[in-house]
């Protein structure tokens, strides 16, 4: 039996054919699970064309995961297309360019808000969204950069993944007694969008693959997504609020 197989699927975060989700979906349903997409704004019809793009073309819902209107609305826009979710995967991240690329220190707040709200808060809110959706036994996954160190020139982004990493072990608490997991894959760096974005990205790739005891490849997103999938299998009934790193082991290493 295919690892996903039977399963239906909330994927966020599909812009491109290089986005992080975009391989999470591919795996899934190459793994037997539907998969619907979300997007919004003047992104949605990209992620439309791209959803053609997959082995089987996926319907895509409007979702700006900072919209209390999208909020509401999700779940009977995705019962247009489903009556329950097995997953939910949750692959957004934003944060204004005032507050990467070495401006730690001129942050503002309301660009801070921005990159909290957009790339950590959104978390809950998602979980909260789908949940009259969920069953036991139904999975959340998000993606992470590792928030224990302050990165170069990731500055606000890594203090939003800081409150990410936190929610998702508070949704853990509060979901689990429903039976609901919630974990994070935390992933080295991989080119794409989001990752292009930030002012000096080069910083923070460099040297990986090097630092790296298996290596690491930051133009194949293949490794994240297949971490994804597994925790949204059923291979991991007993485990939440847990991080799984998926960076060729540079976090377990000293300098
Ligand atoms: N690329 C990396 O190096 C890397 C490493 C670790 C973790 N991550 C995380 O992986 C996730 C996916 O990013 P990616 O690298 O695939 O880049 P990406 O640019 O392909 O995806 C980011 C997604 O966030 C979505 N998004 C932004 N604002 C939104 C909003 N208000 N409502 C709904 N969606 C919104 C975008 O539409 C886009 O699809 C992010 O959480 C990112 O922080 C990326």
């Amino acid at each position: 039996m295919a690892l996903l197989e039977g399963k239906t699927l909330l994927v966020t975060g599909v812009l491109t054919d290089s986005s992080i989700a975009f391989h999470v979906a591919r795996l899934a349903q190459e793994q037997g699970a539907t998969v619907v997409l979300t997007s919004f704004g003047r992104q949605l019809r990209l992620t439309q064309a791209i959803g053609r793009r997959l082995p089987h073309a996926a319907p895509v819902v409007e979702l700006d995961v900072t919209s209390d209107d999208d909020l509401a609305a999700l779940a009977d826009r995705v019962r247009e297309h489903t009556d329950h979710l097995d997953g939910v995967v949750h692959s957004i991240g934003f944060a204004p360019q005032s507050v990467m690329g070495g401006n730690f220190l001129a942050g503002q707040w309301e660009d801070v808000a921005t990159a909290v709200h957009v790339s950590a808060y959104s978390l809950k809110a998602l979980a909260v969204a789908s949940q009259p959706l969920l069953t036991r036994g139904s999975s959340l996954v998000g993606l992470t950069f590792d928030a224990r160190y302050a990165w170069p020139v990731y500055d606000w982004m890594g203090v939003a993944k800081a409150a990410f990493e936190s929610t998702a072990r508070y949704l853990a608490r509060d979901l689990g007694p429903q039976g609901i997991r919630v974990n994070l894959v935390s992933a080295g760096p991989i080119r794409t969008t989001a990752a292009k974005s930030i002012p000096g990205f080069e910083a923070m790739e460099g040297g990986w693959p090097d630092r790296a005891p298996l290596g690491w490849d930051v133009k194949d997103p293949e490794p994240t997504a297949r971490a994804v999938a597994a925790l949204l299998s059923d291979w991991f009934p007993a485990t939440t609020g847990e991080i799984v790193h998926v960076d060729g082991g540079v976090h377990a290493m000293g300098l």
